[in-house]
């Protein structure tokens, strides 16, 4: 069945995977996390060590975060999830409770506001820099919000938003302030060791009142693991979940989940004490490096543009007229190498987002070639050309109305086949979907991805 996955080792899948460059690391993880695997944490009381795994885990993070009071969570979407929660439980407001946010933002608190009953109230971006805009979150704090967002860094360009005058204007609103830095927690502080320019970002910002980690990012443990910090324990008990209105054993929950598997604190708890101080701070200098050469290298292809200037080691890289980057994002996959097709928005252009780790170094000469062959394959195949009216037609479409298998049957209509993998192993061709997707208004997206969803997996 694993066939055709793409390879979660050696560096050539730029998203999705975290790989040191040393196996005994990974193999120290799952050996705990196997070690761990049918503890339940649904009860802390039936199984100290996760209590004590945990204290250590988020120990760690909020040592080097600027101190607070944590839980250990099953990824960004959770810690975000319990920050949102908290923020809204801790600051009861008259009407609709409302987040307000950079549109670079990560959608986990879409999610939130979606699940747990929230508005959420986009602000632009710089268009230059691609950071928040602090006197537009400034403007659009209102009676009822009850959180301001800042990410370090956010996913999309890799640049860290302004953290300080963000948390200073909801501070001067009374309103909580999260940090997301679900992919920079454990990343940023070793790239300013290794002498990369890292403003302030972490709790000990005045006016920063939570922030979430991601541990299966940079931390490189398995997935399945991040921690959020709160400054203060009353704001983490607000996260928290009791429940004794049933004749069963009472439930206390400092996650979403109930039980749960204590595998990804086993591994995470592997993964910091096998890489260590030292072992950080060398992948750090590396995914530095190699995010610099990466920025230089694709700065001088023709057609190619590095959006921004990333403070991390994320790379956005825009295309052009020329070289449809959702072409070159097929091409480079046909080479063995997983680049992320980013759809445009918010006046920000479709690109194509490369994740730079630890383990990115030795092969960053391999990937500017790969990257360089493919523009240059991408220039002489043109962009996508959509049949004529298919945009329009997508859009207009009722789906409500529409079953899975007539959608299908659309879809191939339209040359698209809806998979995992292209025919016999084949490299998957994703251009057509990915141009339609972008020529469409983010909600109709969101009602076909919805349905791509759907067909996948019937
Ligand atoms: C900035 C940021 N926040 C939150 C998340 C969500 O994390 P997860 O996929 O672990 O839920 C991501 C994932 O890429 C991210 O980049």
């Amino acid at each position: 069945m694993k066939e055709g996955d793409l390879p979660v080792r050696g560096g050539k899948v730029t998203a999705y995977v975290y790989d040191t460059g040393r196996p005994g690391v990974h193999e120290a993880a799952a050996r705990a996390y196997a070690e761990m695997l049918e503890v339940n944490c649904l009860d802390p009381t039936a199984f100290p060590s996760i209590v004590e795994m945990e204290k250590q885990v988020v120990g760690a993070v909020a040592d080097l975060l600027g101190g607070g009071h944590g839980v250990f969570t099953s990824g960004g979407t959770e810690s975000i999830m319990l920050a949102v929660k908290a923020a809204r439980d801790a600051r009861p407001v008259a009407g609709r409770p409302r987040i307000v946010l950079p549109v670079t933002a990560h959608p986990a608190f879409h999610k939130a506001a979606h699940y747990l009953g929230l508005d959420v109230v986009p602000t632009p971006v710089d268009p230059e820099t691609f950071r928040a805009d602090p006197a537009a979150i400034a403007a659009a704090i209102d009676d009822d919000t009850v959180l301001v967002v800042a990410s370090a860094p956010s996913y999309p360009q890799g640049v860290i938003d302004p953290v300080a005058e963000i948390a200073a204007a909801a501070a001067r609103r009374g309103v909580l302030c999260h940090v997301d830095a679900c992919v920079g927690g454990w990343l940023l502080p070793w790239l300013r060791e290794a002498g990369a320019e890292v403003p302030a970002f972490d709790l000990s910002v005045p006016g920063v009142t939570s922030l979430s980690c991601d541990l299966h990012k940079f931390g490189y443990a398995p997935k399945g693991a991040s921690v959020v910090l709160f400054a203060d324990p009353a704001l983490r008990r607000r996260a928290y979940y009791a429940s004794a209105a049933w004749p069963g054993y009472t439930v206390i929950n400092a996650t979403v989940q109930s039980s749960r598997t204590a595998g990804p604190l086993g591994g995470a708890w592997a993964t910091l004490q096998a890489l260590g101080r030292e072992g950080y701070l060398r992948l750090g200098r590396d995914t530095l490096e190699a995010a610099r050469r990466l920025r230089r290298g694709v700065g001088a292809i023709p057609g190619l543009r590095v959006l921004g200037e990333p403070d991390s080691s994320l790379v956005s890289v825009a295309g052009s007229a020329e070289v449809d980057v959702f072409v070159l994002s097929d091409e480079a996959r046909r080479r063995g190498w997983f680049l992320q097709p980013q759809l445009s928005y918010a006046g920000i252009p479709a690109n194509l987002h490369i994740t730079v780790t630890g383990a990115t170094l030795d092969g960053v000469e391999e990937l500017l070639k790969v990257i360089e062959d493919s523009a240059l394959a991408a220039r002489e195949r043109g962009p996508v050309r959509l049949p004529e009216g298919l945009v329009e037609a997508v859009a207009g479409l009722d789906l409500e109305s529409l079953d899975d298998a007539a959608f299908a049957g659309l879809a191939a209509a339209a040359g698209v086949s809806i998979g995992a993998g292209g025919e016999d192993g084949a490299a998957p061709e994703m251009a057509t979907v990915n141009a339609v997707l972008d020529a469409l208004p983010a909600s109709v997206r969101e009602a076909v991805l919805v349905r791509f969803l759907s067909v996948m997996y019937s």
